[in-house]
Formats: structure tokens, sequence, C-alpha cells
């Protein structure tokens, strides 16, 4: 076999035959073909602008990048993998077509900065893709928590019904969580958003090239200060795997949310059709699949982050071909996370509440047992262990007669308590309970309509 035409002036013979399959990236990094003749076209108009290449061959070069741009899009474009990467692919495909003037785009540049320079490029239109699908989010809680707002039902912990609460309150806790993986997203953005382009192989480079420049042309906010940096960082790639790991895990809850609430049991809520699938053996199943497989897929999104920290954990400065792993896994948590952000947009809007389901598995379990706890406080001076106390052989008398607090005759509960009158039944009732729970912050639906007003102004 003959050696390499783009690297192989120094070697004798070809490669071994299963380099063909060990080396090439090429069947996934034509994904990067958008920013690398992004990165390219910026390259070629410094190297003619600072005089590095005559204006000429800048001009043959840039046409020939535009007419190989048209190519890809019309997927006229033929990928080679004996070119291994898209780099080698694209400047081969450019001598075809301008001639040997094509081999002076790679001047005071190597494919270690180059390659960087591309996938910084990806991941920040990644960070921003996140953004809009979580806005998207977003957008469908607050339609549903607006629908909501004094809609009661159970509140949880331990899994056991503990407060009542509104489902307003309960989608706008995850319009917070999301607000948190949005700000993740774009934090990460913007500290990756420094320019590799010139750093060359690892060292700089003696032509007198302008980073400034490069790094203008391609939005980024300036170039990195440290070319070995610019050529080994990759925490930006596990920054951006990071907050898709966190913001995978929070779709992971409200998917078993979801899961558990459209399950007949619970039926608090009600998927369509169109976010449904049948068994192929029950013909009475209607499955969240959708929902099961966003929780699913959290743990392949975090298996990509722990990849790819691997790759780079103890790997010495600057560039190994082991950094050609990096790719992959980013592109698998990115289309994963956007899949399904889009599919539990689809799900949250289309999803039907169902109030009385939900208030009716609010009555059982005693949730306002606290409330007559906080009215023995507050009207009769107890101690809150005492009216803890006194609340919970009230609670156990009801559960004896089996009635709801607010059903329990009066004199039941003064057996207890003497001081108990008439209006302590009216605190016990699941709407006082909510609508007394004014604290900032909390389910009261005046609160809840606070907290949708904000993003309703704030929601961008
Ligand atoms: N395909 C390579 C990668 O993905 C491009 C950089 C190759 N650089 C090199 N010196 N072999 O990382």
């Amino acid at each position: 076999m003959n050696s390499n035409k783009m690297w192989g002036g120094r070697f004798d013979a070809g490669p071994a035959a299963i380099m063909g399959e060990i080396t090439p990236s090429i069947d996934f990094d034509k994904r990067l073909a958008g920013e690398d003749l992004a990165g390219s076209k910026a390259h070629v108009r410094m190297l003619s602008n600072e005089g590095i290449i005559s204006k000429d061959d800048g001009q043959s070069i840039l046409a020939g990048l535009e007419q190989i741009e048209k190519e890809i899009a019309a997927g006229a474009f033929v990928f080679k993998r004996e070119l291994e990467d898209i780099h080698l692919n694209i400047e081969a495909r450019l001598a075809e077509i301008i001639g040997p003037a094509a081999g002076r785009l790679h001047t005071a540049r190597s494919r270690n900065d180059q390659v960087v320079t591309d996938f910084r490029l990806w991941v920040r239109s990644a960070c921003e893709r996140a953004d809009h699908g979580l806005l998207a989010l977003q957008r469908a809680l607050l339609v549903q928590a607006g629908n909501h707002v004094e809609t009661v039902m159970p509140g949880f912990t331990h899994m056991q019904v503990a407060q009542p609460v509104t489902f307003g309150h309960h989608m706008l806790a995850y319009v917070e969580m999301f607000a948190r993986d949005r700000g993740r997203f774009e934090d990460a953005r913007k500290r990756l958003n420094e320019s590799p382009l010139g750093a060359a192989a690892l060292a700089g480079t003696p032509y007198p090239i302008d980073r400034d420049f490069t790094a203008k042309a391609l939005g980024f906010a300036r170039p990195m200060r440290n070319s070995m940096d610019a050529i080994s960082a990759r925490d930006f790639a596990l920054e951006y795997l990071a907050a898709a790991t966190i913001l995978a895990t929070n779709l992971s809850r409200l998917a078993g949310e979801l899961v558990q609430w459209s399950t007949p049991q619970f039926a608090f809520v009600k998927l369509s059709d169109a976010f449904t699938t049948g068994s192929s053996i029950m013909p009475q199943k209607r499955n969240p699949d959708a929902a099961e497989l966003i929780r699913g897929k959290t743990g392949r999104v975090l298996g990509d982050f722990v990849a790819l920290a691997t790759v780079v954990k103890g790997l010495v400065l600057t560039y190994g071909t082991d950094l050609q792993e990096d790719k992959e896994r980013v592109f698998d948590a990115a289309d994963t996370i956007e899949v399904s952000l889009a599919a539990m947009a689809g799900m949250v809007a289309d999803m039907t509440a169902n109030p009385e389901k939900m208030r009716a598995a609010a009555e059982p379990g005693y949730p306002t047992a606290t409330d007559l706890a906080d009215w023995l406080v507050r009207v009769l001076k107890k101690p809150f262990r005492e009216a803890h106390h006194i609340a919970g052989s009230i609670v156990k008398k009801a559960e004896d007669a089996g009635v709801t607090l607010d059903k329990l005759p009066l004199t039941d509960m003064q057996a207890v308590e003497p001081g108990i009158t008439q209006d302590a039944l009216a605190a016990v009732s699941l709407d006082a309970s909510v609508n007394a729970r004014m604290s900032l912050g909390g389910t009261a639906p005046a609160r809840v309509k606070e907290q949708i007003a904000f993003w309703r102004s704030h929601l961008k």
C-alpha cells in the first residue's frame, strides 16, 4: 500500500489494514462539516489579509470551500474513510476542485487546533439548542400551572401523602429546576466561547497570524491565551456533558412522575393516544413509553460523561489521538437530551390533569393533620410538640371511625382536647390547608399566581 498523501512524506509503506478500521473518524465527525468549513473560511481570509498567502489563492480557496458547502448541503459530497476525518476529506476535495493552491489552506494551522475549533463551535450550538428545548418545556409547564392554580393534589414525602398542594405549584417546581439547567448550559457556553484557532499543533506558529480576527469571525469572545491549553482542553465538553447529565436526571424525575400519575391507580393525568403505546399482548394497556424512555436515557447520558472523563483523565498535554473519542460521546448526549426535551415538552402540553382524582387521592392519609396542630398552636397557644401529640391522637380517632379529619364530630375532638372549637374543623379542610400556606414560595393559590406572573414576564 502507498503512504498517505496527506501526511505520508516520511513514510515508505502504508498502514496495516486494521489501521483503516481503527483510525477513521469520518463516520461521526462528518457532523462537524459545517463548523469545519466556517473555521477554514475564517482562517483563509485571515491568511490572505495578512499576506501569508496571496489574494488570488485566498479567493480560489474560498470559492472552493463554498462549492464544498453546496455539495454537502445537496448530499453530493462523498465522504471517504481512507481520508480519515472531516478535515482531510474537505481538504482533499478542495484540491480536486482548485488544484495545488488547496495545499496553502493548512498554512499556520494544524488539525489539532482545527478539530477543537470545530468542536467548540459545535458544542456552542448544542448549548443553544438545549436552551431552546428547555424554554419550550418550561412554557408547556407554565401553561399547565396556569390552568391548575387551585387544583388540589396530595403532596408526597417518602411517597406517603404528606400535605395538600396545588398541581400548579407542582408544575412550577419543575419550571424552577429547568431554569437552573438553562443556567448551566449558559455558563458552559460562555466559558467555552474562546477560540483555540491559531494554536497550531501545540506551540503556536511563526507566521504573523491574527488570532483576534479569526476569533471574531467565528463569534468567539476572544482567542485562548495559551496555545497548549487551547489544544488540550476538553473540559468544555465535559462541562456540556455534566450539564446534560444533570438535565437528564431532572427530566427523569418528571418522567417518573408521569409514569406514576398516568397509572389507572393514580390517574392524576391522562396522556392522549399521541403519547401512549399499546401492548402486543394486553389489549387494555396504555403505556407511557416516551416518559419511560426519557427516564431510561438518563443512564446513557451519564455514561457519555463518564466515558469522556475517563478518556481525559491522566492524559498528558497536549493532543493525543485518545481525544478523537470526545465527539461521539457529546453527539450522543446532545441527540439524547434534545429528543428527550422535545418529547417531554410534547407530553406536558398533551397531558390532561384530572382534578377529581387528585382531590380524591388527597382525602385519605390525613394530609391536614399538620393544620390541626397549627390551629392548636395558633388559637390555644399550645407548644408545637404538644399540639403535634394531640393532633396525632385525633388522627387515630378519625382513623378508627373511618372518616377524614373535617368529618370527625367535634365532640370526638373535644374528648382529646376540650379547647377545640368548630372553627378547627374549617381549618382542616384541604382547601383551607392549601390557602393557609401563604409563606413565600408556599403552595397557596395566591402565591402560585405570583410565581406564574414572575415566569410569564421572565421566560424568554
Ligand atoms: N480526527 C482527529 C480528532 O478527531 C483530528 C485531529 C487529528 N490530529 C492529529 N494530529 N492526528 O481528534
